[in-house]
């Protein structure tokens, strides 16, 4: 099984994440939690040349081929490997926010970027993915009030960017509301949990 949690900045992705993996292991499940960008040693260097090299100049198409070279390997050295182990694969976004970020918000059209992100990802597509809706503003408050260091490169994005995003993530949750679900990310972390626990797949 493997399900992704995806959301704009600050919308509480990474604690709900957490709590997911708590709640699972508890229940005696075995889990694995991960993310994009990250979750292999290359990844976390592509990571940090994304959103911290600011001296790179990143041109988009190069920073959404980054994405795509942090999924490949990824998806083959972690995802695929603890999926085949019988392990519940709980991942810090996935495909769509290529979508999302690189599609609507930096202007890529949707059909090439989904046939890439197939690409990448060697055809492997969520079951259940969660998406914590929040008003951009908000979010990036939120980042800035919990964050010590400067915001990234992506973070740094207009107001403008972020509600692209956010409106990219609601037309892909209505158009595969299957695999969606979409939760109210200006509840307390306790409800937001609970809302999710409720629609885990079986
Ligand atoms: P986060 O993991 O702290 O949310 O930061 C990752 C950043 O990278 C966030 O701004 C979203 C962005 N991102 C993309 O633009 N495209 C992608 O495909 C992925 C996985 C992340």
């Amino acid at each position: 099984m493997f399900i992704t949690v995806e959301g704009g900045e600050g919308a509480g992705k990474t604690t709900l994440l957490n709590r997911l993996y708590d709640h699972l292991v508890a229940s005696g499940k075995q889990a694995l939690k991960t993310r994009e960008p990250g979750g292999t040693p290359l990844g976390e260097e592509i990571r940090r040349l994304i959103l911290h090299a600011h001296e790179f100049q990143l041109e988009s198409r190069t920073e959404l081929f980054l994405f795509l070279a942090d999924r490949a390997q990824h998806v083959e050295k972690i995802i695929k490997p603890a999926l085949n182990d019988g392990k519940i694969v709980l991942c810090d976004r996935f495909n769509d926010s290529t979508i999302a970020y690189q599609g609507l918000a930096r202007g890529h059209p949707t059909d090439k970027l989904k046939a890439l992100c197939q690409f990448a990802s060697g055809d492997l597509t969520p079951n259940r993915t969660f998406f914590i809706d929040i008003d951009p503003p908000e979010g990036l408050r939120r980042v800035a009030e919990n964050r010590g260091d400067a915001l990234d490169r992506i973070e740094q994005e207009t107001i403008n960017f972020h509600t692209k995003v956010r409106e990219a993530f609601l037309t892909l949750a209505e158009r595969d509301p299957g695999r969606f679900v979409v939760l109210n990310g200006n509840q307390t972390p306790d409800e937001v949990f609970n809302a999710a626990i409720a629609k885990l797949p079986g």
